[in-house]
């Protein structure tokens, strides 16, 4: 077929916009052409960096913790990235080498505008919607990251002829829950699926990984001389999932061709009793582990008072709220093996993540002195 040239400011990769359609095959995509179609969209090589894999995606909020992960999945295997940012053009700099050359497009991007989200989806056939925050401050409001902007990026995304529109959630997300953040995102979703009705949602428990503020929260109590707990983390169960297994489900999810419309729960695989999982983490760290028992008002209280930091609040009342809520089970919707992903224990990776919290004399001690974490049923 005859190919397409788009001479648009993206330059001489850039797609023009085409209905396309995927049709599975084990392991990658089929683009069929139904029109003219520039070669950037056409999968060839052999799955590499320097390959094209017909995914052309848009990213929103890739400078997040999970953001780095799916870029970087992205970009290996050869798709075109767009990465709508807000910040300091310096700050993106660690992603740049994760893709071939020109296949990372950078624009900036103001939320609030609907022009300039229409920008950045519009030569897109995937869109991943990644925007969060862990606290609100006065200008931005659990409101408007979990609900107004997925409702924009949805819209224009509908308009724009996008084929896939990932939304990424919570677990926990529910309208009645006591987090605020999470009442936000259970809207968020029902918004999403109204604007665009085949978006996927993906519902990941708390995420784990290097630059997590999961465990790294908990091991960095430490200067607290201990770690408070609500009724000592007994009556909360915790499954928490590995960023590699979301960001591989995200693939998976673009690729797989029954996923339009699906909402998808991705945990880790096992339970924990909270007061176990943190015993774990400071077995891990070779410190010694001492919880306290800490009542829900006077936690509110500490929160509020770090809440007062103009800068990252270390806990705020929210998240003294969501830490503390026993993961939800969906044993009817399908989660990460349906999307051909084994989740990832997180006695295997625990240490990535926790060993430059140890003392130096423990640095290169091995995971197997540590007890694990005994899973609950
Ligand atoms: N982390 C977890 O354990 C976890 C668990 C379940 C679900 N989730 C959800 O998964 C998604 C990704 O999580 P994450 O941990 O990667 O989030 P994150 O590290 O907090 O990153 C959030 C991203 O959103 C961007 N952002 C925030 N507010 C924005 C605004 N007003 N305008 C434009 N961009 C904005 C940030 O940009 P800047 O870099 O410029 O600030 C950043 O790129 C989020 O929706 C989160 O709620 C996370």
């Amino acid at each position: 077929g005859a190919v397409a040239l788009c001479l648009s400011k993206w330059g001489r990769l850039a797609p023009k916009r085409v209905t396309l359609s995927y049709e599975s095959t084990s392991t990658s995509p089929v683009l069929q052409q139904r029109r003219q179609v520039h070669y950037s969209l056409i999968p060839h090589g052999r799955s590499g960096r320097s390959s094209v894999s017909g995914i052309v995606a848009t990213v929103f909020g890739a400078t997040g913790f999970l953001g780095r992960y799916v870029v970087n999945r992205l970009a290996r295997i050869g798709s075109q990235v767009i990465i709508p940012y807000r910040c300091d053009p310096y700050d993106l700099m660690y992603l740049r080498p994760m893709g071939d050359l020109g296949q990372l497009l950078f624009m900036e991007w103001d939320s609030r505008d609907k022009e300039s989200t229409r920008r950045a989806v519009e030569h897109s056939n995937v869109v991943i919607n990644l925007v969060g925050r862990e606290w609100e401050t006065k200008n931005c409001q659990f409101e408007d990251v979990f609900v107004n902007i997925p409702k924009r990026i949805a819209q224009v995304s509908r308009e724009a002829g996008v084929e896939k529109f990932i939304q990424v959630s919570h677990l926990n997300a529910d309208m009645k829950s006591r987090s605020r953040y999470l009442r936000n995102k259970a809207v968020g979703e029902k918004i999403v699926r109204e604007e665009f009705p085949g978006a996927i949602i993906l519902k990941p428990s708390e995420m784990f990984g290097r630059e997590d503020r999961y465990l790294n929260h908990y091991a960095n109590m430490r200067w607290f001389g201990g770690v408070p707990l609500i009724s000592l983390g007994k009556k909360t169960v915790k499954q928490p999932v590995h960023v590699v297994d979301v960001a591989k489900a995200i693939l998976s999810a673009i690729k797989e061709s029954e996923s339009k419309g699906k909402t998808y729960a991705l945990t880790g695989p096992h339970r924990y009793l909270l007061y176990d999982l943190v015993e774990y983490i400071y077995a891990v760290l070779h410190r010694i582990y001492l919880p306290y028992f800490l009542p829900r008002p006077l936690y509110h209280l500490v929160a509020r008072f770090f809440e007062l930091n103009p800068f990252d609040p270390w806990i705020t009342r929210d998240k003294v709220d969501r830490f503390h809520l026993t993961d939800m089970k969906f044993p009817e919707l399908p989660g990460l093996e349906d999307l051909g992903i084994v989740p990832t224990p997180l006695e295997q990776k625990a240490i990535q993540v926790l060993r430059l919290h140890r003392k130096y004399r423990w640095i290169d001690t091995e995971m197997e002195e540590s007890k694990p974490a005994t899973p609950v049923s």
